[in-house]
């Protein structure tokens, strides 16, 4: 049976508070429903002095496949956890909770989204990247792409709001640039040609949605709040506002000016 306290709290917290508040007094709720929970959201988020340990706790628990002491893992990733990157890790909360339909809490968008997992792996082994700890930085990412599958270079510059949707098989490469409020759905690439060298990756632009199994190569310019469609190959660079389609891909259609893409795409397809 739901608690009547606990939902009271969950939905008080909602109207007004943090993603962390919420999650909080999501947990509490869905304790008091599923004992047999009950453990692991006291150990993982309950229990938890601050929302960096809460993120370090849950990231830890589900990368204890690698052969490292678990604690020292927790303190790894609660190390890194800076104010800049625990306000990208709500965003992409946010993100995720707003965008998938099949996301109706944000404890489950923290409990059980492998996508959104993966992508607050690669931000503790950027920072521990950009820190020069390139080794610990590239272990990191190999263990996440390895439990939770997208496999995302610990140098790729990601921005905050972002919903990796399922995770599966996405591929982020080294020079790869992602601005904020991007959406990218399973088996995505963005990858070099095998011709250039340095910088050699997709530059996604603002509040971009890239379908399932599309596959970006080179150093191009995907335009803000553009689409690209499931199973295209673009290898040239997309203006803004518009939604490309195709193998080569090309545009297909055009945004109206009035559109608010943000506001109006849909990305829950
Ligand atoms: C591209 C997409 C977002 C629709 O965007 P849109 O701007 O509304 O585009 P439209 O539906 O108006 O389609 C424009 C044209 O592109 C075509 N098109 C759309 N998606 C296409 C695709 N994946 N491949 C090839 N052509 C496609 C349409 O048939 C249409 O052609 P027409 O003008 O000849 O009729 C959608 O088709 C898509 O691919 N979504 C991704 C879905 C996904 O990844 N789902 C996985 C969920 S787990």
């Amino acid at each position: 049976m739901p608690s009547p306290l606990g939902n009271a709290i969950a939905e008080t917290a909602a109207n007004e508070a943090s993603a962390w508040l919420v999650i909080r007094a999501e947990a509490l709720a869905l304790a008091e429903r599923e004992p047999v929970l009950r453990p692991l959201l006291q150990s993982q988020v309950l229990d938890a002095q601050n929302n960096a340990a809460i993120i370090a706790r849950v990231l830890a628990g589900r990368l204890s496949v690698a052969e490292v002491d678990t604690s020292g893992l927790i303190d790894l990733l609660e190390g890194a956890l800076t104010l800049d990157i625990l306000a990208s890790v709500e965003a992409d909360l946010l993100a995720v909770r707003e965008r998938d339909p099949a996301c109706t809490t944000t404890l489950h968008a923290l409990m059980n989204l492998k996508g959104f997992h993966a992508l607050q792996i690669h931000r503790v082994a950027h920072a521990l990247w950009l820190d020069g700890r390139v080794e610990i930085a590239s272990w990191l990412s190999n263990l996440a792409s390895l439990v939770f599958g997208p496999d995302i270079h610990p140098a790729a510059r990601i921005g905050a709001g972002i919903m990796l949707d399922h995770g599966s098989g996405i591929v982020i490469g080294e020079t790869a640039v992602i601005e904020d409020e991007v959406s990218i759905l399973q088996n995505v690439t963005l990858g070099g040609t095998g011709k250039q060298s340095g910088d050699r990756h997709p530059k996604i632009r603002r509040g971009v949605m890239i379908g399932a199994g599309a596959k970006i190569l080179g150093n191009i310019e995907i335009g803000a709040y553009s689409k690209v469609a499931a199973g295209s190959v673009v290898v040239k660079a997309v203006p803004a506002h518009c939604t490309v389609a195709g193998v080569p891909a090309t545009v297909v259609r055009i945004h109206p000016a009035s559109e608010i893409p943000a506001e109006t795409m849909d990305q829950n397809i």
